[in-house]
């Protein structure tokens, strides 16, 4: 897969281009490039923004650079990219980026082309005309588009085979189709016992039958809870006593809400 990235700070990638899977993916033939805008404007003095109608403070991206940016790199005009290529303009109130929207993106065939904003963001006729996807990473506000560039990137590219060392790691993992779109269950290491926090005993059973139905049940209790700042333990299969960790803040008072494990 080519992942060509349009950005202002090309630099900030040459770190993730050194990391491991990434570098596996390069070597499996998967491209990753990047493109400063600001060699291609049509503009004098390397300008790529400017100021918003109807005033306000910051600075936005121009259309006509981010298109002039594109014709260059593929040679064509970018109302003909867009229709056989994914461009996603990298914004705070896109579509947001989970598991099922990375298995669309990794199945491009294509390619992908990201779109890094920054100050006040884009001209909206790139996110429309020209992008064929908005994305979000999150609702909240980075600096700018290269951090969500490379969480996309990077979600993206474990997907691709030969990126993992072990292939069956990016199978069953949170919110994969193996799990049911649930989180992952609990794992555990050596020691089995540690300051009196025991491991579950099924674990060290050696019944791989048993272990994936306990392991499928604490996936989906997860999935039935949803997000939880610090996971309970599996409902009475650690050692008894009061939870190591205390209560979310230090506090001394219990958790907030009810316990869903409880009982
Ligand atoms: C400072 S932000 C602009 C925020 C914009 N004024 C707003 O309120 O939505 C600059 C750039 O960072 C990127 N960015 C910031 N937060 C992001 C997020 N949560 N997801 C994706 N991209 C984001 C976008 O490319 C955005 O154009």
């Amino acid at each position: 897969m080519q992942l060509d990235v349009l950005t202002l700070f090309p630099e900030w990638f040459e770190w993730f281009r050194t990391q491991r899977h990434v570098r596996n993916a390069i070597e499996q033939g998967h491209e990753i490039r990047t493109f400063d805008p600001r060699a291609t404007t049509p503009l004098t003095g390397g300008q790529v923004d400017d100021t918003p109608f109807g005033g306000g403070a910051g600075m936005v991206l121009r259309v006509d650079v981010i298109d002039q940016a594109i014709g260059e790199i593929y040679g064509k005009d970018s109302l003909e990219i867009r229709k056989d290529r994914r461009i996603l303009a990298l914004t705070p109130g896109g579509r947001m980026l989970d598991d099922r929207f990375v298995d669309e993106l990794a199945a491009e065939p294509g390619g992908l082309t990201l779109l890094c904003g920054r100050y006040e963001g884009f001209d909206e006729r790139i996110v429309q005309r020209i992008a064929t996807d908005a994305v979000s990473v999150g609702r909240y506000v980075l600096a700018g588009g290269e951090l969500a560039a490379m969480v996309v990137m990077d979600a993206v590219i474990r997907k691709l085979p030969g990126s993992l060392g072990h292939e069956a790691s990016a199978v069953e993992e949170s919110f994969s189709t193996a799990l049911g779109g649930d989180p992952e269950y609990p794992h555990y290491t050596r020691p089995a016992e540690y300051r009196g926090w025991e491991i579950p005993q099924v674990l060290l059973s050696g019944n791989h039958a048993e272990i994936a139905t306990w392991r499928r049940a604490r996936s989906r209790e997860r999935g039935v809870v949803g997000p939880t700042a610090h996971p309970p333990d599996p409902a009475g299969e650690t050692a008894a006593g009061p939870d190591p960790f205390g209560p979310i803040g230090g506090g001394g008072g219990a958790p907030s809400g009810p316990d869903p494990f409880a009982g």
